[in-house]
């Protein structure tokens, strides 16, 4: 049997669910200093981050931290320069989490869409949502697909999370935050 490994997921989200906006970029409505700052520590505790192959380019590695990258470009799991590749339509998670993390560990997951979906049916140990409620993106990407037809919130408890309560993450700005958690399982620190 595997070791244990959690998959904590990371976004910030608009009033109506999206991620970024119409054109699939990330507004600066969704920027704020509080998350970001959260989101960061986030990674620094995390053993390894998966990552969809856009947000890969987009964002250098400036802090060396281990990647996962996920693309169809990749043959199966394999080892680039510039971190690992996966493509999950030719090798499993289970075989993913036995070679890159065979003591187990945190996994930090900062999208996009398509990798938040992934990670909702492989299973969230927790999601952190952050939400900027001021900052409305019509027909922008949603959190996850799912949520075209159901609130982010809905899908995470069909999930199995639960939420811890409801706080202010930067009040002035009006970026909420919410911790679901499996309750099964306390995180791995
Ligand atoms: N607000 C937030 O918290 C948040 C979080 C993440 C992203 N964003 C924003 O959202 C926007 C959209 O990001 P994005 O979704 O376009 O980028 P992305 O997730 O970083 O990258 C998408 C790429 O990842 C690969 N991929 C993802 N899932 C896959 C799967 N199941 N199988 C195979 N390949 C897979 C594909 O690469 P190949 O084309 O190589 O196959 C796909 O083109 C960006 O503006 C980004 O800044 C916001």
């Amino acid at each position: 049997m595997n070791a244990r490994v959690d998959l904590i997921g990371l976004a910030i989200v608009s009033a109506d669910d999206a991620i970024a906006d119409a054109r699939g970029d990330m507004p600066d409505g969704l920027r704020n200093e509080a998350d970001w700052g959260h989101f960061q520590t986030e990674l620094d505790r995390a053993d390894i981050t998966l990552l969809g192959r856009i947000g890969h380019e987009r964002h250098p590695n400036t802090k060396q931290r281990r990647r996962l990258v996920v693309s169809s470009s990749a043959r199966a799991l394999e080892v680039r320069p510039d971190g690992w590749w996966w493509n999950p339509a030719e090798c499993g998670w289970d075989e993913v989490t036995a070679r890159l993390m065979p003591r187990g560990g945190r996994v930090a997951v900062p999208g996009g869409r398509r990798v938040f979906d992934l990670c909702l049916a492989l299973g969230y140990c927790e999601f952190h949502l952050s939400r900027a409620t001021h900052c409305h993106l019509p027909g922008g990407v949603k959190l996850f697909t799912a949520c075209a037809s159901k609130p982010a919130e809905a899908l995470l408890a069909e999930a199995g999370l639960q939420p811890r309560p409801l706080e202010w993450l930067d009040e002035a700005a009006g970026v909420s935050f919410s911790l679901w958690r499996r309750p099964a399982a306390s995180p791995l620190t």
